[in-house]
């Protein structure tokens, strides 16, 4: 998979861009604040539907105008496609694929498989159970669309049902079991759906540490349930809705279901979202990036575009030698400061753009 063009018109700092990337190699140099992200971010836009920074679109457009574009040509393994944002203050963004606007983002999902590494990204092992759910989510929505949609309908019973639980001191029973029967009816796909994905790449996980850390170490990651069900996850999520009501109730919101879940990842039998070092957690979430690299070219049977930002700075040299070979498989997005790392790991073919506030020339 590979983009052929980038066009941005009054997207951030971008009043125009035209950009060409390379089937390879793509790095983006420049100072800081000159719109290396902001690039990277229209990529993940196009892929997501949403970008990785702010959940604001109004954000995206450039400041003292009413709307922004960003487009992009590619090629999949199913033909060329265009895919095309466009952005109005105050106004729900559009979304075309191939000049037919989208009903909803989940169509999107899928046709631009994207794994974007950032700094951010280090956090999915270092931070709270929201980032890795995160994580799965974002994972399982490139590959499933139909994920997607369920985690947006789950998302919208569980306000339902937590207003309800907010307002009334008794709430209405009935009103309750509506909620329930549908928490309980999506939550139970929602979390095999889970199952499914993290047992797929653990296996890889597993394997790519092992080889990373020369053999000595056991990179684990599982599924963490909120709800310890076996076999009828329907049933069993409707009993604990039922038996968490009271506590529900004094808390005001749902304390049990996919949306308090997690994903354990140990090194060698210790957890490390509790006692990792820093840089083992930091290792630890590049494995998990690049498995999914993996993860996403087996399936989908072609690799998807991988955006490396302002990562590589980050770690130390056998960290970037990896990382930096997982790129020759596939087009990559590097954004850095200076080409000195790219340069050291041996890496030619590669296509420099600059990037000075808002413009970007190929050298
Ligand atoms: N909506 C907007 N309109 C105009 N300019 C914007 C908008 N949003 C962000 N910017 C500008 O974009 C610039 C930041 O761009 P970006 O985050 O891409 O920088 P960068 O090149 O990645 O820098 P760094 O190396 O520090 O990460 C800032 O100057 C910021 O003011
Ligand atoms: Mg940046």
């Amino acid at each position: 998979m590979r983009i052929d063009k980038l066009r941005l018109s009054q997207y951030r700092n971008y009043t125009s861009l035209d950009m060409r990337p390379g089937p390879g190699i793509n790095a983006i140099l420049g100072d800081n604040a000159q719109g290396k992200t902001n690039a990277a971010e229209a990529i993940f836009l196009c892929a997501f539907g949403r970008s990785h920074r702010t959940a604001r679109d109004s954000e995206l457009i450039m400041q003292g105008c009413a709307g922004g574009y960003v487009g992009i040509d590619l090629t999949n393994n199913t033909g060329a496609h265009l895919i095309e944002l466009k952005l109005r203050d105050g106004e729900r963004k559009k979304i075309y694929i191939d000049r037919q606007q989208a009903a909803k983002t989940g169509e999107l999902m899928g046709h631009l498989n994207v794994v974007m590494f950032a700094p951010e990204d280090l956090a999915i092992v270092k931070e709270g159970p929201a980032e890795r759910r995160r994580f799965m989510d974002m994972e399982i929505s490139q590959t499933h669309p139909a994920y997607f949609y369920r985690l947006q309908r789950y998302n919208a019973a569980l306000k339902q049902r937590n207003a309800l639980l907010k307002e009334q001191i008794q709430p209405n029973a009935e009103m309750l079991d509506v909620w329930d029967q549908q928490l309980a009816a999506l939550g139970e796909d929602i979390m095999i759906d889970r199952y499914d994905f993290i047992d797929g790449l653990s296996t890889i996980a597993y394997d790519l540490h092992r080889s990373i850390s020369g053999g000595k170490e056991a990179l684990e990651i599982a599924y963490e349930p909120s709800l310890k069900a076996e076999g009828d996850f329907y049933g069993e999520m409707m009993d604990a809705l039922k038996r968490s009501v009271t506590e529900d109730l004094r808390r005001g919101f749902t304390t049990v279901g996919p949306h308090r879940d997690d994903i354990a990842i140990s090194l060698s039998g210790v957890d490390l979202r509790a006692f990792g070092s820093q840089g083992q957690k930091r290792t630890a979430a590049l494995s998990l990036k690049l498995s999914e690299l993996t993860f996403l070219r087996e399936l989908k049977d072609e690799p998807p575009v991988l955006i490396l930002d302002d990562v590589l700075s980050e770690l130390d040299d056998s960290r970037q030698r990896l990382l930096l070979e997982s790129m020759q498989q596939c087009q990559c997005f590097l954004t850095c400061t200076s080409l000195e790392g790219v340069k050291r790991a041996g890496l030619n073919d590669i296509k420099v753009f600059r990037c000075v506030s808002g413009t970007m020339e190929e050298e």
